[in-house]
């Protein structure tokens, strides 16, 4: 079978199963298995049984809602390549508009110390840190097994180690600011923290809810449990005139995070929107 009739084939079984699929997912898990880019799969691209049989084994996974980035263990996010497992929240494309602003803002200071709240896979600080190499940064999440991955993308994308430190601890720790105030005080705060409301979440997609890590989604009845602890944290730690940018659910959700902000005498400055057109940052000013 040639490689361009095996992928319909094979799509046409994942959607035949109702997965909702693509000829790319397909050309994906090929280039992870022949070790190539996607873009050189070609029709004189050669596949053998074994090869075909390792695709089988990817599908069966696939079929279990298992999303394909889960099942390769790597995700594309802004311009790198991020291990990814299942105890971290797969990169989204949509928080692509986060780092891209954080680098814009950052990117005339000569130097400059950034925080992020919830770090996962590292895409977001290790991006601005990649991009610029005289920012260091601290990130912080409650998951060991989430900045142990952190720590490995630091490596491949060859940060310096004494250009980031990772902090295993909840933001509701009473000592957070005890053990943050040694990195302190930070020009920039980024966050993507947990915001999808709890009675929600059943109804996300399997690959959301069965494979992405509950802490990474849940921001409990209203979705916003998290953002006041951070802005009252962010008050603390940043420098005057520090910068904030969070991103959140939707419009709504950022209007009220507005105003939980102008309680801790936080400025809105802008809100950007996702590729959809949706809501979706908040910049805010100490
Ligand atoms: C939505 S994920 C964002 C991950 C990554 N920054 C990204 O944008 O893909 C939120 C992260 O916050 C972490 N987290 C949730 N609650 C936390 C808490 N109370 N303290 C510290 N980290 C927390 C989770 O473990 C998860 O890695």
């Amino acid at each position: 079978m040639n490689i361009n009739d095996l992928i319909n084939d094979r799509l046409k079984m994942l959607l035949q199963n109702g997965i909702d699929s693509s000829a790319f997912e397909i050309k994906l898990l090929l280039a992870h298995i022949l070790g190539i880019e996607p873009k050189n799969i070609s029709p004189n691209v050669e596949i053998n049984e074994h090869q075909v049989a390792l695709l089988d084994n990817m599908l069966k996974e696939r079929l279990a809602y298992r999303p394909i980035d889960k099942i390769i263990g790597k995700k594309g996010f802004y311009k790198y390549d991020f291990v990814v497992s299942d105890d971290v929240l797969s990169p989204r494309c949509d928080t692509e508009i986060l780092v891209e602003k954080a680098i814009e803002l950052l990117a005339p200071i000569k130097s400059a110390n950034i925080l992020e709240f919830g770090v996962g896979s590292g895409c977001i600080i290790l991006s601005i840190l990649a991009d610029l190499p005289c920012i260091t940064g601290v990130g912080v999440d409650i998951s060991e097994a989430a900045l142990a991955i952190t720590d490995i993308n630091a490596e491949s994308l060859k940060i310096e180690p004494n250009r980031l430190n990772l902090l295993k601890t909840s933001w509701f720790d009473e000592d957070i600011i005890e053990k943050l105030s040694n990195y302190a005080p930070f020009d920039m705060v980024v966050s993507n923290p947990p915001y999808i409301i709890t009675s929600e979440i059943a109804k996300l997609d399997r690959e959301v809810k069965e494979f992405d890590p509950l802490i990474a989604l849940d921001g409990g009845i209203d979705g916003l449990k998290d953002y006041d602890r951070i802005l009252q944290l962010s008050q603390k730690l940043l420098k005057p005139n520090g910068v904030i940018i969070l991103e959140a659910g939707d419009g709504q959700q950022l209007r009220q995070i507005e105003q939980i902000a102008d309680k801790y005498k936080i400025k809105c400055l802008n809100i950007l929107k996702d590729l959809n057109n949706i809501d979706r940052c908040i910049i805010l000013k100490k």
